[in-house]
């Protein structure tokens, strides 16, 4: 295939997912060509030697149909890159958002020699694995109601290299933790349930119910992690959330209720109040 047809074949391609609503046509066509073809970016820029075989021709024919119907790029792809490295992505598991790095970026400072952290509705575990890969000399705990999702952090805490700093428990929020730890963090669904009809396709048909809906106003999980964190925290310790857009004011009263004193806010890349940090007082 000469180079003029690959490009043609990705403007094509990039045409159609914009006229199905992508915001971003023109990457997602090529992530998806690569992965379809097994071409790295060199590739396609190098074009001359590039050729598809009908068989990659139909695969990616098939992603493209596939995102047209805005199933998202990391869920054809079945997996997302997080602060740097590849999770897996399953139907089970929340796809990791660039947002969620605010939370990492506000983590890290807090992370001394051998912390030990605990992540609350881990996911694919893209909380807990980042910052353990980050800090090798800490340990942590990650919880979450779904065994599903439990498994996909399994697998990527073994591809990462951190399984065996990591243990997984299946549970409600802080029912299955003992001990202290010295970080508590939690990127909770926060959702109001009937916003739901209102997220775009890409999030509602395809993130699952149970990693979205955070109960009638969207704070249900706050309130319980506010309320069982000080059991868990060391002294000096710090509690870290994700909050969605509007919602500091709101979880801030929530977790000084709880004698939690305000520590921090931090903004995501889009400007939005994305995370809130919480400690103490010293008695
Ligand atoms: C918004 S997702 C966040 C996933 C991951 N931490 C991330 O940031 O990509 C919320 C997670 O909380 C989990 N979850 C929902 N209800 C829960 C509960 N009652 N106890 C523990 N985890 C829960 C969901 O299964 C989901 O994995």
């Amino acid at each position: 295939m000469p180079p003029d047809q690959l490009a043609s074949l990705l403007a094509a391609a990039s045409a159609r997912l914009k006229a199905a609503g992508s915001d971003t046509p023109v990457l997602d066509a090529r992530l998806l060509l690569q992965a379809a073809a097994g071409f790295s970016r060199e590739d396609l820029i190098m074009g001359p030697d590039c050729t598809l075989s009908p068989g990659q021709a139909a695969r990616f024919e098939s992603f493209i149909a596939r995102r047209e119907e805005h199933e998202p790029v990391s869920r054809i792809l079945g997996e997302r890159e997080f602060y740097g490295r590849a999770f897996k992505v399953t139907p089970d598991t929340l796809d990791p958002r660039p947002d969620t790095e605010t939370i990492i970026e506000a983590a890290l400072p807090r992370i001394g020699k051998g912390a030990r952290l605990l992540d609350l509705g881990t996911g694919t575990g893209a909380i807990a694995i980042t910052l353990l890969a980050e800090r090798p000399e800490s340990t942590g705990v990650a919880t979450d109601l779904s065994p599903a999702a439990l498994a996909v952090a399994g697998e990527n805490a073994r591809a990462l290299g951190v399984a065996d700093r990591l243990t997984l428990l299946e549970g409600s929020w802080l029912e299955p933790v003992t001990g202290a730890f010295d970080i508590i963090l939690s990127n909770p669904p926060y959702i109001p349930a009937g916003d739901i009809a209102t997220l775009s396709p890409d999030v509602r048909n395809h993130d699952p119910g149970l990693a979205l809906v955070g109960g009638t106003d969207g704070l249900d999980p706050y309130r319980i992690i506010a309320s069982g964190a000080a059991a868990h925290l060391a002294a000096g310790g710090h509690v870290l959330v994700e909050i969605g857009a509007g919602q500091a004011e709101d979880i801030t009263a929530i977790f000084t209720q709880h004698g939690f004193r305000a520590a921090g806010r931090y903004r995501d890349l889009g400007g939005h109040e994305r995370c809130l940090a919480f400690n103490r007082p010293e008695k």
